[in-house]
Parts: structure tokens; C-alpha cells; sequence
């Protein structure tokens, strides 16, 4: 791999263990993967900070870096932790003290080294890409799959989706190695998807996310000829493909801001009414759930405006109503009185974290959202888990 002088210096251990240990691990990873060279990046973002997700061996290893003295290099914002952490108890979680001791050791030692603690899976609902300066074409190192297909997606940034180790390593090292969708030939579509039925609603993005996911080959981009009816189904499409499967980005047509080079399309493949149907149906909720749950990824204000008009036509809901979103839409929410209106409905908020990466595992109560990421990992966990769109959700519960 072709280093700069800087990057030589760094190798040689002149700015430190740290930063030393942090550039051999993306130089070491770049040269399995065939990179020729590395690429700054101008933003990290660090996903695996739930002491839920890393336990306590995470916990030592994020620790003993920030004991060495590693400092991001670049802007560095973390994901989710497992924990509200002004308010734990608004997670419908009993958590143990050697929990919360290994949480807040993980979140001390990433203050330590510089990281701003948004914790949010959504960082392009905050300051975070006007403060960093990101825009179509600005290279990132993202750890949250989510978020990686989004900014990929939908903002223009280049990032591939890093594991959370390595969105770390970037951060500390100021840069990642250049190959897959850091390149033009890695952001080539393979399959063209094209999807006759719409405008699809938040629920129904996500299980298109999952089609998607089945019908592009490892690790391809599809070119997706489809209409979302709203911002968040385009987040719920994100999380859903990063969910399904390994895909780190789609084209858009109309939305992702640069044009595909449509040479390497070897599939096509249409999804109908009929299909997109049949999908819904397998997730759908019964019944009325114990929990409605929205907000994974972190629910931004069009969310919570929805909500707020369901609720103000269909009345105070019988089902718990938890909506998990970032602090910076929380304190946006709270200027524009939406959060007063909503817990007057009894909606319950919880930030910093969700129910997946908190230690939330309840087999005994049945959740309805309008997440197809939500509904993966809560069934997994062993929850019963439906899928639908706010509307519906507002619905049922009542
Ligand atoms: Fe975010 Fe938690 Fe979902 S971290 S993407 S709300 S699983």
C-alpha cells in the first residue's frame, strides 16, 4: 500500500502508541481487502458503545486505548449506548450496578479521548453534519449500518460499514483505507430493482429493505426504482437493508445525489403489489400490543408530528407508547411543544439508547412498530413483534 510521509511518521510511532496502533489496524485491514492506498476522512462515527453489545471485554479494550492516550484525530460522535443516561429508568429495564459501572466506564473513557457523546444512531438528524462540514463526496468511517446506508444513500457521504472497532481505529487515525464504497467503481450498481406499487410507507420500506437485501448479491449496491412517501421511510429503508443483509448503500432514483453508472447492472428483478403484500403480512401485528415502540433508528421530528396528530384524532392509546430519539431531536422537540403534547397522550420517551442495545428482553409482552429493524432484533430477541406504520400502530393501540 502506497503511505504518505505522514502517514510513514505515524507508522513509526512519532505521534504516538496509539495513533500507531490505531493506522496499522486500518493499513492491515485495507491491504487484506486489495486497498492501494489510505483516504482522510472528515467525521467518525463509533457504533458497539452498549456495554449490552461489548461487554465487559469492549469495556477493557476501549478503556486501555483511552489509558494509552488515544485521541480522536477527527470530529467523533458514538452510537446508542444501553442505557438513558440522565434518567435510566425510563427504560423499561432493571439494570444491575455492574451494568451501569461498565456503561459509564466505556462512555468516560470516550469523553477521554474526544469523542462528543451524541448517542445517537441518527448523527444526520443533529449539528453533526453541518459542524463537520459533510456533504455529497465527504469521507466518513461509519460504524452504525444504519446510518452507513443513509449517508451513503441519501446524503452523498463515502463510508463503508465499518465494524465498530474500526470506525474507532479511523477516528484515532484521522483516515480509513480507500476501496469499496469510498470508490466510484464500489458504488457501481449490480441489480436494478424496480418496485410497482407506492408511495411506500415507513412499514413498508423496511420490508422493501429486506427484499433488497435478498436479491443483491454480497456486498452489491442495487439501483432501486421505487417511491417513498416520507423522510422516514427513507431512514427505515436504511436501517432495513443494513439489517437484512451486508449492503452498505442503495441508489435512489431521485434521491441519492449522484448519478449511477448503470454498466455493471447484470439483474433485474421486479417486485409487484402482490409480493409487497405477501411481506407485509408475514410481519404484521395481532391484536393490541403491550408496547407500541418507535424510534429505531432514533425518531426525528416528522416522526413525532405524526404521532402527535394520530393521537390528537384517535385519542389517549390503552397500549404503552415508547418512542426512543436522540437528545438533540428530544431538546428540538421540547422547544417546539411536542413533547408536552405527546406525555399528555402518556407517550414515554427514552434517549441515549432503544430497546435492541439496552438490556431490554421481555418474552412476555408483545411490541408493534414500525421498524423493520426494531421487529428483526426484538424477535430475536425472543419478544413478539409485529410491524406496521404510525397510523396503524395509533390504531391497534387504543
Ligand atoms: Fe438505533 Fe437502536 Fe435501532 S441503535 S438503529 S434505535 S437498534
Amino acid at each position: 500500500m502506497y503511505l504518505s510521509r505522514e502517514e510513514e511518521r505515524i507508522l513509526a510511532g512519532e505521534e504516538g502508541e496509539a495513533r500507531r496502533l490505531a493506522l496499522s489496524v486500518i493499513v492491515k485491514v485495507g491491504e487484506a481487502l486489495g486497498a492501494e492506498r489510505l483516504i482522510p476522512i472528515k467525521h467518525a462515527h463509533v457504533s458497539g458503545a452498549s456495554y449490552s453489545t461489548v461487554g465487559e471485554a469492549g469495556r477493557r479494550f476501549i478503556e486501555d486505548l483511552a489509558r494509552m492516550g488515544a485521541r480522536f484525530s477527527v470530529p467523533t460522535t458514538v452510537n446508542p449506548v444501553g442505557v438513558d443516561t440522565e434518567d435510566p429508568g425510563r427504560v423499561p429495564v432493571r439494570y444491575t450496578r455492574e451494568y451501569l459501572r461498565g456503561q459509564k466506564a466505556i462512555l468516560d473513557s470516550f469523553r477521554s479521548m474526544g469523542a462528543e457523546l451524541i448517542l445517537t444512531c441518527t448523527p444526520y438528524y443533529t449539528h453533526i453534519p453541518r459542524r463537520a462540514g459533510l456533504g455529497p463526496g465527504s469521507h466518513v468511517a461509519w460504524g452504525e449500518s444504519s446510518a452507513v446506508v443513509y449517508g451513503n444513500s441519501f446524503l452523498g457521504l463515502r463510508t463503508n460499514r465499518e465494524g465498530g472497532p474500526l470506525a474507532l481505529m479511523a477516528g484515532i487515525a484521522g483516515r480509513t483505507y480507500y476501496q469499496g464504497l469510498h470508490t466510484p467503481e464500489g458504488r457501481r450498481p449490480i441489480v436494478e430493482v424496480r418496485v410497482e406499487y407506492g408511495p411506500l410507507d415507513e412499514a413498508e420500506a423496511g420490508v422493501l429493505g429486506e427484499a433488497l437485501a435478498e436479491y443483491t448479491p454480497h456486498g452489491g449496491v442495487p439501483l432501486v426504482r421505487a417511491r417513498i412517501a416520507s423522510e422516514p421511510g427513507l431512514r427505515e429503508l436504511a436501517a432495513a437493508v443494513g439489517t437484512a443483509g451486508d449492503l452498505g448503500m442503495i441508489h435512489l432514483e431521485g434521491v441519492t445525489p449522484e448519478r449511477p453508472d448503470t454498466g455493471g447492472i447484470v439483474e433485474r428483478v421486479t417486485i409487484d403489489r402482490g409480493e409487497m403484500a405477501e411481506r407485509m403480512e408475514k410481519v404484521a401485528p395481532t391484536g393490541r400490543p403491550d408496547i407500541v415502540y418507535i424510534g429505531c433508528p432514533h425518531a426525528g421530528i416528522s416522526d413525532l408530528e405524526l404521532l402527535e396528530r394520530e393521537l390528537r384524532r384517535l385519542g389517549k392509546p390503552r397500549s404503552r407508547v415508547l418512542v426512543s430519539t436522540s437528545r438533540h431531536v428530544y431538546m428540538e422537540a421540547l422547544r417546539r411543544g411536542l413533547i408536552a403534547k405527546l406525555t399528555s397522550y402518556g407517550v414515554e420517551f427514552v434517549r441515549d439508547t432503544c430497546l435492541i442495545v439496552s438490556p431490554f428482553r421481555d418474552a412476555s409482552v408483545s411490541v408493534a412498530t414500525n421498524s423493520y429493524k426494531a421487529y428483526f432484533y426484538l424477535s430475536r430477541k425472543g419478544v413478539r413483534a409485529g410491524l406496521a406504520p404510525i397510523p396503524r400502530l395509533v390504531e391497534s393501540a387504543r
